[in-house]
């Protein structure tokens, strides 16, 4: 099995998402940890569930525990002390009783388990965190399913300032309920509004998908005021289809920079993955033979290119939309607009800016006065001077 993914045989989309978890979750303790005396991670719907390890290792609490504790040390050589706190919450009885014991054996955090519904459990974890003075509460939402986290129910958690969310947006779940139920009946209570353009009905396939997330993306923003929402799309490992979406709200724009550099490497890891489970298939097939590629160093898949293709597509349509409409755009707006799409990293954004500025269409504003690329934060910006760009 590929290293890294022994314990996710069969399963792989959850290795990427405890790629994306753990990554995310290394640089953000490490960033409160300057400011905040603790984080409290909450784990909304926790497991364990379909776990391979007897320590739990392969569970998201026990992942961000883990990195949790390393912030911490790295605080701690510095003289902060970084406090940890946790609430799990789980609904069903016999994975409950597993956790409980995880978490009584912790004896370095302070843990609230909760035998309970997710939704049920808001008023509680939320008196929890405010409990906690200077705390920096970051919720993951990870259901089986769809159902369990009504939007105007989780608002208010997720409405704390500060405070970060990760939800998996469950598509297979989710095309299920509107075919069966259709748009209004099936997902109003889980975005919070009924009011769905009646057209995405007659989507289908990885357009609709699209659409249902922006939406999604677009209701959390507003309901819970985050200023930027972005997400991870994670595959199926042996199907060309979208799986689920790590669905990712921050207020902070140095949020957006880690979140993309975990779903980078993530990206990269799920392409091995699938290789790999590529390769297992075609050996099954063969009746054993290897082949000479090591799925390690196999190209990325043709579905994972034609759907980078289309987001990098999609995200220079869009920038160069904000630049012919404005002609003056800041490089943050630009490369918040850019990143949301999944797949689009910030190498492209100044890939395209700088054959836009070599063609003479385009001047940069604002850099130092050695500097050589556009950098966010700094407020730079950029200016048509040319003609409209393509
Ligand atoms: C996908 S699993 C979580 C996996 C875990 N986050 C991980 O990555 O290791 C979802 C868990 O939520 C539990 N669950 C389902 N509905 C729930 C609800 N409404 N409230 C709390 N837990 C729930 C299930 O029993 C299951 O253990």
């Amino acid at each position: 099995m590929l290293e890294g993914f022994e314990n996710y045989e069969g399963r792989e989309q959850s290795a990427v998402k405890h790629e994306v978890l753990r990554r995310y979750l290394n640089s953000f303790t490490h960033i409160v940890g300057f400011k905040w005396h603790s984080i409290t991670y909450i784990d909304g719907f926790s497991g364990p569930w379909n776990a391979k390890t007897d320590d739990l290792s392969d569970t998201s609490f026990s992942i961000a525990l883990d990195e949790l504790r390393r912030a911490r040390n790295t605080h701690s050589l510095s003289d902060r002390q970084l406090k940890i706190r946790c609430v799990f919450v789980e609904k069903e009885a016999g994975p409950y009783q597993q956790l409980k014991e995880f978490a009584d054996a912790v004896d370095d955090a302070e843990i609230l388990p909760i035998h309970g519904e997710f939704e049920e459990a808001i008023p509680e974890i939320m008196s929890f965190v405010q409990r906690g003075s200077d705390t920096f509460p970051f919720t993951l939402i990870d259901p089986t399913g769809s159902s369990g986290f009504k939007m105007k129910v989780i608002a208010p958690l997720l409405q704390l300032q500060p405070s970060e969310v990760l939800i998996n947006f469950m598509l297979e779940f989710i095309r299920r309920y509107i075919e069966q139920e259709g748009l209004r009946k099936g997902l109003s209570d889980l975005f919070g509004t009924d009011d769905f353009d009646e057209n995405l009905a007659n989507l289908s396939g990885i357009d609709r998908d699209d659409a249902i997330t922006d939406k999604y993306c677009e209701c959390l923003r507003q309901f819970c005021n985050y200023h930027y929402v972005l997400r991870a799309s994670v595959l199926h490992p042996d199907k060309d289809r979208l799986h689920f979406q790590l669905i990712y709200g921050t207020r902070h724009y140095e949020g957006v920079a880690k979140f993309k550099r975990a779903e980078e490497q993530a990206m990269q890891e799920q392409e091995k993955a699938r290789a790999h489970v590529e390769e297992d298939r075609r050996k099954r097939k063969s009746g054993g033979q290897t082949s000479f590629l090591v799925p390690e160093i196999m190209p990325e898949s043709d579905y994972y290119i034609q759907l980078r293709n289309r987001y990098l597509l999609q995200a220079r349509h869009k920038v160069v939309s904000m630049i012919n409409s404005a002609l003056r755009v800041d490089y943050d707006d630009l490369w918040v607009a850019a990143l949301s799409f999944p797949m689009v990293w910030e190498k492209n954004l100044r890939q395209w800016l700088k054959e836009w500025r070599k063609n003479g269409q385009l001047e940069w504003k604002g850099l130092a006065p050695r500097g050589r690329e556009l950098i966010h934060g700094k407020n730079q910006f950029v200016l048509l001077v040319g003609s409209k760009l393509q």
